[in-house]
């Protein structure tokens, strides 16, 4: 069984250690093109309008790629991830025809926007699936998750997951303490939580939910982005 010893880097503008030789590629985002193409289709603009890693971090969302994925339970890397963000418990969903009970209404709940009140956290061991995240003006990025890739997007952030056209995706669920599966669909009550709070306050600045030409774009030095430093700094090897 493979094992992998090296250190993916996350995606992104974080300055690497000397130990961090190996180049890793960015997770695929870009912004979504809400055209009249089934939701499973890329939906890109022409040209692509695409989203750094950067940029996901300052809405909180941390993103690594090209961990191997075979024989992932002895992959270091991963387990030190696991460790240091006390993701205690997991599962292997996944979501295909036939693999999946209830496929078409747990695939069509999956993609009603909605948030948790705790961290989503994927490692994708196969397939390919999209993970669609609300930007701070409320514009729809799309992160193309695949083998190899980990995604957390943070309590309180407005998502939505789809399948791609193959219709297949395998992941490594992971959970800090008892696993909760309870997604919270976009409405007002939603909107009121104390988790959608705090994450409007403290990443998205408190003028999301105004106009749109009153919005204001977080500046860089915002929480999620020094929460992301942080949080790598406590994984690097
Ligand atoms: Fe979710």
């Amino acid at each position: 069984m493979a094992v992998d010893t090296s250190t993916p880097a996350l995606t992104s503008a974080i300055p690497h250690t000397k130990q961090e030789t190996k180049k890793t590629l960015p997770i695929k985002a870009w912004y979504y093109n809400e055209n009249d193409d089934h939701p499973s289709k890329p939906h890109q603009y022409s040209p692509n309008r695409e989203v750094s890693t950067d940029h996901l971090q300052k809405l909180g969302v941390l993103t690594w790629t090209e961990i191997e994925a075979d024989g992932y339970e002895q992959n270091k890397f991963l387990n030190k991830i696991k460790v240091s963000r006390c993701y205690s418990y997991e599962e292997v969903i996944t979501v295909a025809p036939g693999k999946l009970p209830n496929f078409e209404a747990n695939t069509k709940k999956f993609f009603m926007e909605h948030l948790h009140d705790h961290e989503e956290i994927r490692f994708i061991l196969d397939g390919i699936g999209y993970e669609d995240v609300r930007d701070f003006d409320g514009q729809w990025i799309r992160i193309e998750i695949k083998k190899g890739d980990l995604i957390v997007l943070p309590p309180g952030m407005y998502h939505r997951f789809i399948l791609d056209e193959k219709k297949y995706l395998k992941a490594l669920l992971l959970y800090q303490g008892t696993p909760s599966r309870i997604q919270f669909e976009k409405n007002p009550e939603t909107d009121a939580m104390e988790v959608r709070v705090a994450y409007v306050n403290s990443v998205l600045g408190p003028e999301l939910e105004s106009p749109p030409e009153k919005q204001h774009i977080a500046e860089p030095e915002n929480h999620a982005l020094a929460a992301a430093v942080k949080a790598m700094e406590a994984i690097r090897v």
